[in-house]
């Protein structure tokens, strides 16, 4: 097949990561980078592509097959439908947008004009993930009775210099918290109900630090999460599942899936069961499901490349990505109102 030429606009942390692997990959070329701050203008010369402030000067002279959108989270709706409007498949960054009224406005546009659009939900491309999925969906498990999460890490100090970081959006919730309910809703279905406790006891800032989350799953199921951005762990998926690109790797869990048959613990894969499918009167048994780590990030690529050959519908779409933050904007105005929140609200 030929290589799709793949442009990307913004090239700040998360958009250098992306440069690289598509400059990277035999299936693909980087066609240009928009980004006004003089540090892209440097990576473009470096990675040998042209280079443009303005975005839509960049689709119009280059016509990429594809875009990656890693702007800041108030411009990805903008920049995905001046995609759409060209007719270019495009992957925005999570979160999809920073409203679901915005998001549903790039779904619908997306969905209208038949362009497909795919969110940076990678983790739901990490080999761990899709494997607990095929064992949740062959039954392995049973049927699903709970799921229970923690996502925990230490940020350093100076990581908070940076003014949004210490006002409500920009805390862990919509940072580090949305991808694992993205998980949990691909794993456990559709979240129904949350209710949350926030804390920013530690630090004092306008922002969470830490978080408590009670679910429930639209099959009945529920769940619990934890999630601090104030303490030093391996029980975050990035580290677990050796998926992190600056973290070393810490094999430990930061999921467990609980079925009626068997318990399912991620990233290690762990499956427990009953001898013989017996009760708690039975040995439990402990065997471990095989998935080799292959990386989310190129496997999410690659998902984009196979869209744009028509080959493969996107593993997150638009509209998947607009429920994953209709849920985690749900744990929000849980913890701002105190009291229960059904998803259903937030997408009234
Ligand atoms: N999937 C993940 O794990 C992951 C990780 C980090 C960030 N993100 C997401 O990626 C997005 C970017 O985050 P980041 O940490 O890289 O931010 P960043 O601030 O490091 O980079 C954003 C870049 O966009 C550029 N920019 C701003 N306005 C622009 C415009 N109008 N046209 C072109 N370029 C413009 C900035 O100059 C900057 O270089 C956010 O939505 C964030 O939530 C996702």
């Amino acid at each position: 097949m030929t290589e799709v030429r793949i442009a990307l606009m913004g090239a700040g942390l998360i958009g250098r990561e992306h440069a690289a692997l598509v400059a990277e990959h035999p299936g693909a070329s980087l066609a240009a980078i928009a980004d006004p701050d003089p540090a892209a203008v440097a990576l473009a010369a470096t990675l040998g592509v042209r280079h443009f402030d303005d975005y839509e000067c960049m689709l119009d002279e280059v016509a990429p097959d594809g875009v990656i959108v890693a702007l800041p989270n108030t411009l990805h709706v903008e920049a995905g439908l001046a995609c759409i409007t060209r007719q270019i498949s495009v992957l925005v960054e999570k979160p999809v947008a920073e409203t679901v009224t915005a998001a549903m406005r790039l779904v619908e546009a997306g969905e209208e004009a038949g362009v497909p659009v795919l969110v940076g939900h990678q983790r739901r491309h990490g080999s761990d993930i899709r494997e607990a999925k095929a064992a949740i969906s062959r039954g392995d498990l049973g049927r699903i009775v709970a799921i229970n999460g923690v996502a925990a890490v230490a940020k350093h100090d100076t990581y908070f210099d940076v003014a949004w970081r210490r006002s409500p959006g920009g805390g862990p919730l919509l940072i580090n918290a949305i991808h694992d309910i993205d998980c949990f809703r691909f794993l456990g279905g559709e979240i129904e109900t949350v209710q949350a406790i926030g804390s920013s006891a530690i630090r004092g800032h306008a922002v969470e630090d830490t978080v408590a989350v009670a679910l429930r799953f639209a099959s009945g199921a529920v769940g619990t999460y934890l999630l601090t951005d104030a303490s030093p762990s391996p029980y975050f998926w990035e580290i677990a599942a050796e998926q992190s690109l600056t973290f070393p790797h810490q094999a430990e869990d930061c999921y467990v899936v609980f079925g009626r048959k068997a318990s399912l613990a991620v990233p290690t894969l762990d499956l427990w069961e009953h001898e013989a499918g017996g009760d708690w009167r039975d040995p439990l048994v402990r065997r471990r499901l095989s998935a080799p780590v292959q990386s989310c990030y190129v496997a999410q690529l690659e998902n984009l490349i196979d869209v744009i050959h028509g080959t493969a519908d996107p593993v997150v779409s638009g509209r998947e990505g607009a429920m994953t933050l209709a849920a985690t904007l749900a744990v929000a105005r849980a913890i701002t109102e105190g009291r229960p929140v059904d998803v259903a609200e937030l997408l009234a």
